[in-house]
C-alpha cells in the first residue's frame, strides 16, 4: 500500500430530521448566512420553507439559480454578496452543483481578484468561509470532500478547485429529501457514484486489499439499490444506502493506499463543458467504452476480479470473466434508463479532436492514469460512443 494521509473534518448529520441542527451549529461561526440553492426544486418540495424556519434567528441572504454544471458568473455573484454583506457562513442546499459553487464562493469571498484565478492557481485560495450543506441529491460526494468543479462559460473550461479549506464544516444528509428526485437525476446520480468508485478501483496498485474490498461493497450497494430507488422513489432503505455510499465514494476512503489520475472523469468533463450535458449521463455513456478500450493483458486480472467479486461472474478464464463484467456494467446502465450514445445527448463528431486535446491537457490521463491515454486514444473512445 502507498503512504497515505487521511483527514476528513466534515461533521456528517445523517438521517431524518437532522436539518434542525443548523439552528445552533451555524451560529458557532456567526449569524450572517448566505443561503445558496439551485433552480427552484427546493421551493417546490417545501424544503426551502423548512430551512427558512430553522434559520429563523439568522440574518439570511440568498443566491438562487445555481445551474447544473455551475458557472463562474454565479460564483462571481455569490462572492460579491459575501463581501458586500459581511457574510459569516455559507449554507448550500442542493446537489453537487450548488455545493461546488458555494465552495468556490467561500474562498472567493477572501480574494480580491477574479474567482477564476483560484481555479487556475490553487495556492491563491488560502482562506474560506465555513460551508454548511443540506444534500438533496446523492452523486458527487461534494458534501464530504474538498473539491469543487466549476465551468467557465467564457473559455469553455470545466475545472476543479481542490483544497483542504473547502471541506464542508457540516453536512445534513437526510435521505427523505431525495424522494422528489426525478428518475433521470436518480439514475445519473447513481451512475456518478459508480464512476467515482471505478476510477479509484482501476488504479495501478494491487496490494490495497482492504480498499478494494470496500470499493466492491460500495459498487454492489449502487448496483442493488439504484434500480430500487428508481422504481420506488420513497424507499428509505435504498435512498439511505445510496446517500452514504455517495459520501464515502469520494471522501478518499476508497483511494486509501492507492493513487493515480482518473480516466473517465476528465473525458466527461470536457463533454459537459462543451455541451452542458448531465455529468452522470456522460459517464454512463463513456464508462463501458473506456473499459473495453483499456482491457489488455496487463489490466485483465483487475477487470476479472471486478467481474467475479462485484457481479458474481464465475468464468474461469480471466478475459472471458472481464468481458462478462463489462457487459453486466453496460446492461445495468441501460436498465437505469441512462443514454448509451453521445447522439442521444446531442453530441456529434464536430469537436472530437478539440475535446480530446482538452481532456489530455487538463488532466493526468496521459501520464498517471491506470492505462495512459493520448489525445488519439481519447478521440477513439469518443468515436466508440457516437
Ligand atoms: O437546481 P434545482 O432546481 O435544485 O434542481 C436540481 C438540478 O436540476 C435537481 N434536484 C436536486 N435535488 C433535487 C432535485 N430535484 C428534485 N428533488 C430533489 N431533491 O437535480 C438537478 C441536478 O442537480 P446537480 O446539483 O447539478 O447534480 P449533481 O449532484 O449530480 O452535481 C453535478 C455537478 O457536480 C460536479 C459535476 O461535474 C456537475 O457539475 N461534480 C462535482 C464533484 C465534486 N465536487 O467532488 C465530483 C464529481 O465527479 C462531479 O464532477
Ligand atoms: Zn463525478
Amino acid at each position: 500500500m502507498n503512504n497515505y494521509s487521511f483527514c476528513v473534518p466534515t461533521d456528517i448529520r445523517f438521517g431524518k430530521g437532522q436539518v434542525a441542527c443548523l439552528a445552533t451549529e451555524i451560529a458557532r461561526f456567526g449569524k450572517k448566512v448566505l443561503m445558496v440553492y439551485g433552480g427552484g426544486s427546493i421551493k417546490k418540495t417545501g424544503l426551502y420553507d423548512q430551512i427558512r424556519e430553522v434559520l429563523g434567528e439568522y440574518e439570511v441572504y440568498e443566491l438562487s439559480g445555481i445551474e447544473p454544471n455551475p458557472k463562474l458568473s454565479s460564483v462571481r455573484a455569490g462572492a460579491a454578496i459575501c463581501k458586500e454583506k459581511g457574510i459569516e457562513a455559507i449554507l448550500a442546499v442542493g446537489g453537487g452543483s450548488t455545493i461546488d459553487a458555494s465552495k468556490h464562493i467561500a474562498c472567493a469571498a477572501f480574494y480580491d481578484g477574479d474567482p477564476w484565478d483560484l481555479v487556475l492557481d490553487r495556492s491563491k485560495a488560502v482562506k474560506a468561509l465555513p460551508i454548511f450543506t443540506v444534500l438533496t441529491i446523492c452523486a458527487t460526494g461534494s458534501e464530504m470532500n474538498p473539491g469543487a468543479v466549476i465551468s467557465n462559460e467564457e473559455t469553455k473550461e470545466k475545472l476543479e478547485i481542490n483544497s483542504p479549506i473547502l471541506y464542508p464544516t457540516l453536512s445534513v444528509c437526510d435521505p427523505t429529501y431525495m424522494y422528489t428526485l426525478p428518475r433521470r437525476q436518480t439514475a445519473a446520480g447513481t451512475a456518478d457514484i459508480v464512476s467515482h468508485i471505478l476510477e479509484q478501483y482501476f488504479q495501478p496498485c494491487d496490494d490495497a486489499y482492504i480498499t478494494d474490498r470496500l470499493s466492491e461493497a460500495a459498487l454492489k450497494t449502487c448496483f442493488k439499490y439504484g434500480p430500487i430507488a428508481l422504481e420506488c422513489p420513497e424507499n428509505y432503505e435504498a435512498r439511505a444506502n445510496l446517500m452514504w455510499t455517495s459520501s464515502i465514494a469520494l471522501n478518499h476512503l476508497l483511494t486509501f493506499g492507492k493513487g493515480g489520475a482518473w480516466s473517465v472523469h476528465p473525458i466527461e468533463h470536457v463533454l459537459s463543458a462543451y455541451y452542458d450535458i448531465t455529468h452522470g449521463e456522460g459517464l454512463a455513456i463513456l464508462t463501458p467504452r473506456w473499459m473495453r478500450y483499456v482491457l489488455n493483458d496487463e489490466t485483465v486480472h483487475r477487470f476479472a476480479m471486478y467481474a467475479r467479486n462485484v457481479w458474481d461472474v464465475d468464468a474461469a478464464d480471466d478475459r472471458e470473466a472481464a468481458l462478462a463484467g463489462i457487459e453486466k456494467t453496460e446492461k445495468w446502465f441501460e436498465e437505469m434508463g441512462l443514454p448509451k450514445t453521445l447522439g442521444e445527448v446531442g453530441i456529434d463528431d464536430s469537436c472530437l479532436d478539440e475535446m480530446a486535446k482538452e481532456a489530455v491537457r487538463t488532466s493526468g490521463i496521459s501520464s498517471r492514469a491506470y492505462v495512459k491515454l493520448t489525445q488519439s486514444d481519447v478521440r477513439k473512445i469518443y468515436e466508440m460512443c457516437l
